[in-house]
């Protein structure tokens, strides 16, 4: 019988665990899970006998595929897979997946969560301000770009789109307008949602010389990577401009100096939770289990990321 482990540092809802072991239960995979576990030392052990791996966030580095003796395959549950090394599961033969698109809307849905919060100043019971008629750029219109899209023009928000990948009459033909640079978002938009994966091109590429140029009254918003952002030219502008907030789900690394000196002016959740609902839960973790077996039961491929 191939064994399946759910290794989750954050663990999915129990509700997804079922919904999981269901599957697996009837399609004869035995289920095994680690949640909440504390060092690689862990995960290694877990992994040592296992054919499959779902992981979310969890780092799969070179040292837990070589731990790995009998792993094939892994996927990671979610869309950002810069924590699986790509290279190493190649190097050991394992097929490495995402799940894109079955956690988008949760993410989507937190941004809006974050832009209200930070509009009607962290509900502290002085006047605020609305999202509708203030112009809203999205970096990169994948799939939880496109949810954002929908939900902003719900809330009578202008949307803007800037991504190379996506083509202007795609972006036109869901009834937002789309910008031909970086800058002319940046330029253009009061709000600007993250939705760029993190990778060598995208690392700290947003940085004070991008965001200066964003209107007065300026809120940047980051359900992506905190890896994106060049943390210390952020804070410096954040220093010189006292109308520039930052609203993020993943904390930066240097959260305590952003807290200390513009308290009002940025919001952190206390973890990273952008896909942490129980339909998104279920959505990703159901197309992970489901990705593995029809990999073990015919040889499919689909959403592969490594060669
Ligand atoms: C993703 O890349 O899918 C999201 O960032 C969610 O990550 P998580 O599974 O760690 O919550």
């Amino acid at each position: 019988m191939k064994k399946i482990l759910i290794a989750t540092q954050k663990p999915f809802a129990p509700a997804a665990i079922n919904k999981i072991k269901e599957i697996t239960d009837r399609e004869g995979f035995e289920l095994r899970l680690l949640e909440k576990y504390n060092s690689t030392e862990e995960l290694k052990t877990a992994v040592a006998d296992v054919d499959a791996l779902i992981v979310r966030s969890d780092k799969v580095t070179a040292e837990v595929v070589e731990a790995a003796k009998e792993l094939k395959i892994v996927v990671r549950a979610g869309a950002g897979y810069d924590n699986l090394d790509l290279a190493a599961c190649s190097a050991k033969g394992v097929v490495a997946m995402n799940t894109p698109g079955q956690n988008s809307n949760a993410v989507a849905e937190l941004a809006f969560g974050m832009m209200i919060f930070q509009a009607r100043n962290k509900f502290n019971g002085t006047a605020g301000t609305e999202l509708r008629g203030k112009k809203l750029g999205i970096h990169a219109y994948g799939n939880v770009g496109m949810y954002v899209a929908k939900i902003a023009k719900g809330f009578g928000m202008e949307v803007y789109a800037f991504d190379p990948f996506v083509s202007a009459e795609k972006i036109k033909a869901d009834g937002i307008t789309p910008v031909t640079s970086v800058e002319e978002l940046y330029r253009t938009c009061q709000y600007v949602s993250l939705h760029i994966p993190a990778n060598d091109q995208t690392k700290k590429s947003i940085n004070a010389t991008l965001l200066e140029q964003m209107p007065k009254g300026a809120v940047l918003v980051n359900t992506a990577r905190k890896e994106v952002i060049d943390e210390e030219s952020l804070a410096q502008l954040m220093e010189k401009r006292d109308d520039l907030a930052y609203i993020s789900d993943i904390a930066p690394d240097i959260r305590s100096v952003f807290e200390e000196k513009f308290s009002n002016r940025c919001f952190f959740t206390p973890k990273k939770m952008g896909a942490q609902t129980a339909e998104a839960n279920i959505n990703a973790g159901v197309a992970a289990a489901t990705q593995i077996i029809k990999y073990f039961k015919n040889g499919d491929e689909t959403f592969r990321l490594n060669k």
